[in-house]
């Protein structure tokens, strides 16, 4: 693949924040005024192969959506079509419905929550190069500080499993287009929290590369206070 190979961003943004518990779309939630999505939408943008972004949103957002989507390519004098699709029950589904906007000329795919808005440019980079190597399905990780153990059903310790081998897993989640959507077309396609866990059941190898720790996800309350502090504290430093 050469330098030029376009590049399609799906953005799932279409959960409920139910765990954040802010009574709207996660996504729509704002840090210092800039929505999760506007957010994430920045970083992509910072990314020049990125040519098409679609972005799964839930129902009765489409107004709310369009003006963060417009916000973004303003803050970033940056403009690329944009496809806004209905997003479904779980992620698994809005993704689905998502990758029906895609177009010929994307040939590679990056899935990225917008619950992950601090995601730096290095990490793009770094999935993007595996991909022009010729991996099919690349996803970022890092390593893990805490033990960790498997529980039995009663709760009590069953063993402790290797940390040199454990990684946490982000996104954004790389794939060739044509791997993407055959795994997605599958018949009896399930559920599942990443991209790369349907690839791994199709039997695609799925290469690794290096997250970053910026790249946390928000999910609880607790993150949100992490992420408001994260961005004053690197407004700072860019003078803003
Ligand atoms: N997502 C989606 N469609 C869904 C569920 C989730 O597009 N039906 C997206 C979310 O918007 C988020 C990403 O998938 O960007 C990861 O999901 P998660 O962190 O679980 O977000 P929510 O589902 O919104 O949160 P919760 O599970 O607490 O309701
Ligand atoms: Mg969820």
């Amino acid at each position: 693949m050469s330098a030029t190979t376009n590049v399609c961003v799906v953005i799932p943004a279409a959960g409920m924040g139910e765990r954040l518990g802010e009574n709207k779309p996660k996504a729509f939630v704002n840090i210092n005024n800039y929505s999760l999505l506007t957010l994430a939408i920045k970083q992509v943008l910072k990314n020049k192969r990125v040519g098409h972004i679609i972005v799964a949103i839930p129902k009765d957002f489409e107004s709310e959506a369009l003006a963060e989507i417009d916000r973004a390519m303003r803050d970033e004098n940056k403009k690329i079509p944009v496809d806004i699709v209905e997003g479904g029950e779980t992620r698994t589904d809005s993704v689905k419905n998502a990758l029906l906007a895609l177009d010929q000329l994307d040939e590679f795919v990056l899935v990225h929550d917008a619950a992950r808005p601090f995601v730096p440019t290095s990490v793009f980079e770094n999935v993007i190069n595996e991909l022009d190597k010729g991996a099919k399905a690349v996803i970022p990780v890092i390593s893990v500080s805490d033990t960790i153990k498997e529980i039995t059903e009663n709760n009590k310790i069953k063993k402790t499993l290797d940390r040199s081998t454990l990684r946490a897993v982000q996104t954004p989640q790389g794939f060739a287009r044509e791997v993407l959507s055959e795994i997605y077309s599958r018949s009896d396609l399930q559920p599942a929290t990443d991209d790369a866990g349907l690839a791994e059941l199709a039997g695609i190898e799925v290469s690794t590369v290096e997250g970053s720790v910026e790249s946390f996800k928000i999910t609880t309350q607790f993150d949100l206070e992490n992420a408001i502090n994260f961005f004053n504290k690197k407004e700072g430093k860019d003078g803003k």
